[in-house]
């Protein structure tokens, strides 16, 4: 079950609900994080014990939420959803905790985003289940100690490397990195969904859905129902790979998945800083794309397909970058991969 008060969330609505695996054996890839959350949920249960508190990273819409869904479920324990952002007051901390039940689950969400001072108050509460609290400025300012239920923090994040230290060692539970789904896992997301939406659909389609689906559920699931929209619009009774085609043309999502904004900041790269490197604030003024967008939706897709690098002195565009947009290639030499 799935509680709310002023600072928990109402659900991610991103990822359509009807669509989120309910089970673990609905749960598509991510194989070796499954395998090491069901023994520590055995073993934790076996003992009569909360589970430690986890930590999931990776890039967005690869199912870290659905995760924490599945485990609250698998322990029959209720989830209390945050996030990051929600939190911004220490009292919105304290009221969020002090109403947790003894095995609940603290979800919170985009976990890179908690600011310094809620960090602080979170240190203790993992550690010994205590929240410290101070009452009161000046001389007579007083900490008053509270005993907290035992409950388990499932947080997520899509930057880890924004994370205190002091905050990543408190996930004794363990720290899981998701990673992109491989095409044939995509596929097979895809059909479980299209099955669950009632949508007649073709291997065809499939395979071109899954292709241009940034190896990711929430893109995939999103792509499907758009190709849907198409051939119900034009009358036709089954999705087929045509259907699927024009509908992904008419998003301008290419070959390789990538939209407008992806080729806009390759061919910014590209054409503005001579392939690059260049600085990630300089590629954000000139594309008049956030840094944060940048790093957090464009790059990891981009990186992942070989089409830009990270390098100490900025962004640089690669050959296959060059070659996917049909663009002429300088100099071998000036490449670095
Ligand atoms: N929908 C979103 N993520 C999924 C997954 N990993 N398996 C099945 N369906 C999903």
């Amino acid at each position: 079950m799935v509680l709310t008060d002023p600072k928990i969330q109402s659900e991610d609505r991103s990822l359509d609900l009807t669509l989120r695996p309910q089970v673990w054996a609905e749960y598509i890839g991510q194989e070796a994080v499954k395998k090491n959350l069901k023994i520590l949920i055995q073993a934790a249960q076996e003992r009569g014990e909360p589970i430690e508190h986890l930590l999931f990273y990776g890039p967005a819409g690869l199912g870290k939420t659905t995760l924490a869904h599945l485990i609250a479920k698998e322990l029959r324990t209720q989830m209390k959803v945050t996030s990051g952002p929600a939190i911004e007051r220490v009292g919105d901390l304290a009221s969020i905790l002090t109403n947790l039940s003894a095995g609940d689950i603290l979800f919170i969400d985009e976990a890179h985003r908690l600011n310094k001072l809620i960090e602080e108050i979170l240190y203790p509460a993992l550690e010994s289940r205590s929240l410290d609290i101070v009452i009161g400025k000046g001389p007579s300012a007083r900490t008053i100690q509270l005993d907290l239920p035992p409950f388990t923090l499932v947080a997520a994040t899509t930057r880890i490397a924004l994370l205190s230290s002091p905050l990543r060692s408190r996930f004794s539970g363990g720290t899981f990195r998701l990673d992109f789904y491989s095409e044939e896992e995509i596929k097979k997301i895809i059909e479980r969904s299209a099955k669950i939406l009632g949508i007649e659909i073709d291997n065809g389609a499939i395979e071109e859905i899954a292709k241009r689906s940034r190896f990711t559920p929430r893109v995939a699931n999103r792509l499907l129902k758009r190709a849907r929209d198409f051939a119900q619009v034009e009358k036709a009774a089954l999705l087929n790979k045509d259907f699927a085609v024009r509908a992904l043309e008419l998003l301008e999502i290419d070959l390789a998945g990538l939209e407008n904004t992806d080729r806009m900041i390759l061919e910014t790269i590209i054409s503005k800083f001579g392939g690059g490197p260049v600085g990630l604030s300089t590629l954000a003024a000139a594309t008049s794309e956030e840094k944060e967008t940048i790093e957090e939706v464009y790059e990891p897709y981009l990186m992942q397909l070989g089409f830009i690098e990270r390098t100490p002195r900025g962004r640089v565009a690669t050959r296959r970058a060059y070659e996917h947009l049909g663009r002429p290639r300088p100099a071998e030499s000036s490449f670095l991969a």
